[in-house]
């Protein structure tokens, strides 16, 4: 399983990266927005940064929404680097970019996700990732795991090869049940991924083991 972190800041991508743990990124405009890069050409300077601090796949989202703004969008942000991977919304005019996209060998992850239909046919229009949204519809009140379980189920059976991206992620707890469920990738808020390390009794060993040392090292 990989682990993708869900951000555009330079300094988490950075931290992870240092700690081994990463294996790529994925961005949204909100994500963008919200490390203050505004501008065409800021914004594609902070994707090519992104690439240099990241081994793996970096995803960058087209702003369009018809499907030929989205082909055209997707080459230019496909030619900034090969580790880019076109971001492209689940709307009609979506799965035909991804398919175009495919076709010129550009790969793309279908975003927004809610339901195992819409994910069906992004992997039927060749999409090399879908991103089903699990925190969202936890927020709604519907089971966001269920959805990783009902899409997993398909794509075993029909033996596709679109990776499964577990997105909207919360909590620890998300990502160890997405890896139960299957999921190929889980993309996480930083805190989220080093949340796994935290259990009371690995501090409290740790506080343990060196106030033993102390006392006979003095
Ligand atoms: C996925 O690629 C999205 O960027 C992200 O996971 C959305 O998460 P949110 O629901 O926390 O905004």
């Amino acid at each position: 399983m990989k682990f993708f972190l869900d951000t555009a800041n330079l300094d988490q991508i950075k931290t992870a990266g240092e700690m081994g743990i990463i294996d790529g990124v994925t961005t949204n405009p909100s994500l963008m927005a919200k490390e203050g890069i505004t501008g065409n050409e800021n914004i594609l300077e902070h994707y090519v940064n992104i690439c240099r601090i990241v081994d793996g796949d970096v995803s960058a989202e087209v702003i369009s929404t018809e499907s030929e703004g989205m082909v055209e969008e997707g080459e230019k942000l496909a030619s900034l680097h090969e580790q880019i991977v076109v971001k492209v919304p689940v709307i009609p005019e979506g799965i035909k970019a991804i398919k175009y996209l495919t076709k010129k060998g550009i790969r793309t992850n279908c975003t927004l996700i809610f339901n195992a239909g819409q994910a069906l046919l992004a992997a039927k229009a060749g999409a090399a990732y879908v991103s089903p949204f699990i925190g969202r519809l936890d927020d709604i009140g519907q089971d966001g795991m269920e959805l990783i379980h009902q899409i997993v189920h398909i794509f075993d059976i029909y033996g596709l090869e679109t990776e499964i991206i577990a997105a909207s992620i919360r909590n620890t707890n998300h990502i160890l049940r997405c890896m139960e469920a299957g999921a190929h990738v889980a993309t996480c808020p930083l805190d989220a991924i080093t949340g796994l390390l935290n259990h009371p009794l690995t501090s409290a060993g740790l506080e343990k083991f060196l106030a033993d040392h102390r006392k006979l090292n003095k």
